[in-house]
């Protein structure tokens, strides 16, 4: 195991957050109850939904968005191929097949509108848009095309909590929060994420039928929680649908109402960091930092640098590697994945074809920025605790691997 002296990202709990845990562990209330719709209805008014809905983690709210928004049997849902793997893995878990989009550019790595145009099909249930290192995605645009063909937006948040989107050009979107600008949203609160409590995620919609659906799901399809029959409130349940246990628990909920509170300090921090490490990387002879114009907005979950070429990020790797410095990527191409390549089709790869996935062929599509950005992108330690000599020392190592002119 390599002792890093700079970690990718780390967790910033305190005392409070300690406090916070024992409270419930002492109150004797574990399961979901008050202290998960106490966060529910914080993290609602902080994003600026009607509702939140408290689940287990990301996938398990990406999982009940993509069902409670219709995406089922024989649909497809149009997403990036930059992405985590979760919103694809729970597309085909509701019986929809993802079909890839390229990104914008490598310095604007969220899904390119003129993509989604022409992924659409007949078929079409919803569009998955990832706001990439919490830079929130051209929202103006996805959304004036999904509503003309009446498809729904899925957001997945999991970068983003306390991003804003900022549109001179859409007064009426301009200063939302990411969470509230699709048909319903879906956050993690993983250990690496900006808000953290160990696992956990929420789903936001200003959608009642959609809320109402994902909290029916989220309890096995039942009408009463046993907080409600443990109140006298409730004694019995009716079973309405087939549903899942993804309920969230007290302590976690406990934990994140106090994380919920730290969160926009935290979320300065990692913007005056993002700052630096953009003014010491800017003579970096070939190399791109993404968003470039749209820092003040972001969420900043990611610190992410575009090498001029895959020897160049090998090599930078390498670098910080040996100066105990952790990197990572952000992401492979999703549709390069096995499990995606091997669904079928006629872009299934083989030992002598190019890598292309089952869904790409549906569309015809080469995913060229995506792969790109999968070959030369570079993520860099950001967390709120990091300090700025930190910052210096990973961009020292960087130009050790000769990136400067
Ligand atoms: C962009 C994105 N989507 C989805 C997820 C899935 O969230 P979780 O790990 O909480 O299931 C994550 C987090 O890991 C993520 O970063």
């Amino acid at each position: 195991m390599i002792d890093w002296r700079v970690p990718l990202s780390d967790v910033s709990f305190g005392e409070a957050e300690e406090r916070a845990a024992l409270r419930v562990l002492r109150g004797g209330w574990l399961s979901t109850g008050p202290e998960t719709r106490a966060f529910e209805e914080e993290f609602a008014a902080f994003v600026g939904a009607r509702h939140a809905v408290a689940v287990a983690n990301g996938t398990a709210a990406l999982h009940l968005a993509l069902l409670a928004v219709g995406a089922g049997f024989g649909g497809e849902v149009v997403q990036p191929a930059t992405n985590f793997v979760a919103a694809a893995n729970m597309t085909v878990a509701v019986g929809a097949s993802p079909v890839f989009a390229d990104i914008l550019a490598l310095d604007e790595p969220t899904i390119d509108p003129a993509e989604i145009e022409r992924r659409l099909s007949p078929r079409t249930r919803a569009v998955v848009v990832m706001h990439y290192g919490g830079h929130v995605a051209r929202m103006r645009e996805v959304r004036a095309i999904c509503a003309a063909r009446r498809v729904a937006v899925v957001e997945d948040a999991c970068h983003a909590v306390g991003a804003r989107y900022v549109d001179g050009g859409a007064p009426e979107l301009s200063g939302r929060a990411a969470g509230a600008l699709g048909d319903a949203a879906c956050f993690s609160f993983f250990a690496n994420k900006n808000l953290t409590t160990g696992e956990g995620g929420m789903v936001t919609t200003d959608r009642d039928d959609v809320a109402e659906r994902v909290r029916l799901l989220r309890s096995h399809g039942m009408t009463t929680l046993s907080w409600q029959r443990h109140q006298g409130h409730a004694s019995s349940y009716e079973v309405l649908a087939h549903g899942f246990n993804y309920r969230f628990d007290e302590v976690r909920a406990a934990v994140g109402r106090v994380q919920l509170a730290k969160l926009e300090e935290n979320n300065r921090r990692r913007a005056r960091l993002a700052r630096l490490y953009r003014d010491l990387l800017r003579d970096a002879r070939g190399w791109i930092v993404p968003f470039a114009e749209r820092g003040e907005e972001s969420a900043h979950h990611l610190m992410v640098a575009v090498a001029p070429d895959a020897g160049a990020r090998r090599e930078a790797v390498a670098s910080l590697r040996a100066a105990r410095i952790q990197t990572s990527l952000h992401y492979p191409c999703v549709a390069d994945f096995a499990a995606f390549c091997e669904r079928g089709g006629a872009g299934a790869r083989t030992h002598d074809s190019p890598r292309r996935g089952a869904a790409e062929s549906l569309t015809g599509g080469d995913l060229s920025r995506s792969r790109e950005f999968a070959r030369r992108a570079i993520t860099l330690p950001l967390f709120p605790a990091m300090t700025e000599a930190q910052v210096e020392e990973v961009c020292d190592a960087l130009s050790g691997a000769k990136v400067k002119a």
